[in-house]
C-alpha cells in the first residue's frame, strides 16, 4: 500500500500521444514490493503495437517539437522541473515501495532527476553552432546542431527515476521526441513522470511511455527505422546485444553499462575519509549502482587500520525497509540478486578470503543481506572481475602505486574509480593513470547532473549530463552557402 498525498501520481496505464491508455494486449503485471513481496500495483503490459503507436506518435510530434524556439521548450523543462521537486515527497514513496532503497536516498535521486530538468532547460538555450572562415569568396559556411529527431530510452531497475531524467531531460532539451520503456520491476516512478509531463505542458507525443517485455516493446524500439537514437542504461551483455541489432539500421547509441570500480587507499590517506567515502560508494542503493565500489585496494601499510575502520563502521549500518527511519540498506531487487551475492561470497571464502562482518543472508528475510566485508581478497576471486551489484566489499591489498594502477586497471570495465590519497601529485598521476570515465579523488560521491558520466571499455559509450550529454541527440550539420556575393 502505497500513501499518497497526491493519488493521481500512481498511475499504471501506458502514457502515449498525451493520454493514458489500456495495452492493445489486454494483459498486466504485477510490480510487487521487494521489501515485503507484496503486489503494490497491476500495470498495463504493452506489447510490440504499443510501442509502435508510441513511435508514431513521437513522429507526429517531432517537427513541430524540435521547430520550437530552445526559449520555449526550457520553459516547459523548467516547469517540468518545479513540479518534480513539488511532488518529490510522494515520488519518492512510489520509488521506495517499487525498488526497496532507504527513503531518505529515494528522495535524494528524485532531487538529483529533478535536477537534470533544470540544468537541460537552461542548456537547451546554449544548443551554439559554428562559422567557418571561407576558403572561397562569396560562400559562407556554418555549422547547426539539430536534433536527432525520435529516440527511444531504455532504462534501469536501480534508478528508477534519475537514469530517465537523465536521458529524457537532454533529449527533449535538445529537440527531441522520446519514447520510453522502463524497467518492469520499477514502472511505477517512470509513470508519475508521465503524468508530471502532462501536467508541464510537454505536448502531446513527445514523451511516451510502454512499459512492458524487452522481447516486444523493446524490439519494436530497437528494429523500428522511425526511431534515430537509443539510449539505454544496464548490464554490459544487453549492450553488446543492442548494439549488434541497431547495426541493422546504423542507429546512434548511447550505451551506459556495467562497471567494476576499484577504490584505492593509499599509504597517506586519512583514515576516516577513506572509510566514509568507500561505504559511502559501496553501500549506496544496497550496492545495486553501477558506479558502486566493486573492490578495494588498501596499501599494506594501512590495511589492518584501514580494515579495522571499515569493519566497525559497515557492521553499525541499519538494515530494514527502505520506508523504516534511519534505514541505510534496504532489501535487493529479487532473489537472482541475493544468489549472485552468495556466489561471490562463497568464492572468496573457497579460495581463501576471510568473512569479517556480514557473509550471509539477513535475519530479516526476503532479499535482504548483511552488509559484509571480506579481508584476504585476492585477484583471481570472481568478486575481482564480475560486478557483484549487493552489499559485499572485498579488500585487497597492494605494496605501491605502480601495482594499484595495474590492479585497478585489470578489468573489461572502465566506469568509476576511486582513490584516497593526499599527496597532490599522486592525485594527478593516479587519477590520469586509471582507466575509468569518472573518477573521485577523496571522496565516495560523484554524481552530479552538470558533470560528464559515463564509461570506458565494456562500460558503455557516450556521456549523460552536463554539457557533453545534450551532443548525444544532435547531429552535427554543415552547410556551405555558395553565390552570395564578395
Ligand atoms: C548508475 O548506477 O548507473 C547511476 C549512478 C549515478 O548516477 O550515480
Amino acid at each position: 500500500m502505497i500513501e499518497l498525498q497526491d493519488k493521481s501520481l500512481l498511475q499504471t496505464g501506458l502514457f502515449m500521444g498525451g493520454a493514458w491508455r489500456e495495452a492493445s494486449t489486454g494483459e498486466t503485471f504485477a510490480v510487487t514490493d521487494p521489501a515485503t513481496g507484496e503486489i503494490i500495483a497491476e500495470c498495463a503490459k504493452g506489447g510490440a503495437e504499443d510501442a509502435e503507436a508510441a513511435v508514431a506518435a513521437a513522429e507526429a510530434a517531432q517537427d513541430d517539437w524540435a521547430a520550437r524556439p530552445a526559449k520555449e521548450r526550457a520553459g516547459i523543462l523548467g516547469k517540468f522541473y518545479h513540479l518534480i521537486v513539488e511532488n518529490a515527497d510522494d515520488l519518492a514513496q512510489i520509488l521506495t515501495a517499487e525498488q526497496g532503497k532507504p527513503l531518505a536516498e529515494a528522495r535524494g535521486e528524485i532531487l538529483y532527476g529533478a535536477a537534470f530538468f533544470e540544468w537541460y532547460a537552461e542548456e537547451a538555450k546554449r544548443v551554439y553552432g559554428e562559422t567557418i572562415p571561407t576558403p572561397n569568396r562569396g560562400q559562407r559556411l556554418l555549422v547547426l546542431r539539430q536534433p536527432i529527431g525520435v529516440c527511444a530510452a531504455i532504462t534501469p531497475w536501480n534508478f528508477p527515476m534519475a537514469m530517465i531524467a537523465r536521458k529524457a531531460a537532454p533529449a527533449l532539451a535538445a529537440g527531441c521526441t522520446m519514447v520510453l520503456k522502463p524497467a518492469t520491476s520499477t514502472p511505477l516512478s517512470a509513470l508519475a513522470l508521465g503524468e508530471l509531463a502532462r501536467r508541464a505542458g510537454v505536448p502531446d507525443g513527445v514523451f511516451s511511455i510502454v512499459p512492458g517485455p524487452a522481447s516486444t516493446v523493446g524490439d519494436t524500439l530497437v528494429a523500428s527505422d522511425a526511431v534515430r537514437k537509443i539510449t539505454f542504461t544496464g548490464s554490459t551483455d544487453v549492450g553488446r546485444t543492442l548494439m549488434s541489432r541497431a547495426a541493422g539500421n546504423i542507429k546512434k547509441l548511447s550505451l551506459e553499462l556495467g562497471g567494476n570500480a576499484p577504490v584505492l587507499v593509499f599509504e597517506d590517506a586519512d583514515i576516516d575519509v577513506a572509510v566514509r567515502g568507500a561505504i559511502a560508494s559501496k553501500f549506496r542503493n544496497a550496492g545495486q549502482t553501477c558506479v558502486c565500489a566493486n573492490r578495494i585496494y588498501v596499501h599494506d601499510a594501512i590495511y589492518d587500520r584501514f580494515s579495522e575502520a571499515f569493519t566497525r563502521a559497515v557492521k553499525a549500518m541499519k538494515v530494514g525497509p527502505g520506508r523504516e527511519a534511519g534505514t541505510e540498506i534496504g532489501p535487493m531487487i529479487d532473489e537472482a540478486a541475493l544468489e549472485k551475492v552468495e556466489e561471490h561470497v562463497s568464492d572468496c571464502v573457497d579460495k581463501g578470503g576471510t568473512v569479517a562482518a556480514g557473509g550471509q543472508r539477513h535475519a530479516l528475510g526476503g532479499t535482504y543481506y548483511e552488509p559484509t566485508v571480506l579481508t584476504g581478497a585476492i585477484q583471481s576471486m570472481l568478486i575481482a572481475h564480475e560486478e557483484t551489484f549487493g552489499p559485499v566489499a572485498p579488500l585487497f591489498r597492494f605494496s605501491c602505486e605502480t601495482e594499484a594502477i595495474q590492479l585497478a586497471n585489470d578489468t573489461e570495465y572502465g566506469l568509476a574509480a576511486y582513490l584516497f590519497t593526499r599527496d597532490a601529485a599522486r592525485q594527478w598521476r593516479v587519477g590520469e593513470g586509471l582507466e575509468f570515465g569518472v573518477v573521485g579523488v577523496n571522496t565516495g560521491i560523484v554524481s552530479y547532473e552538470g558533470a560528464p558520466f559515463g564509461g570506458m571499455k565494456a562500460s558503455g559509450v557516450g556521456r549523460e549530463g552536463s554539457r557533453h550529454g545534450i551532443d548525444e541527440f544532435l547531429e552535427t550539420k554543415y552547410l556551405c552557402i555558395g553565390e552570395i556575393g564578395s
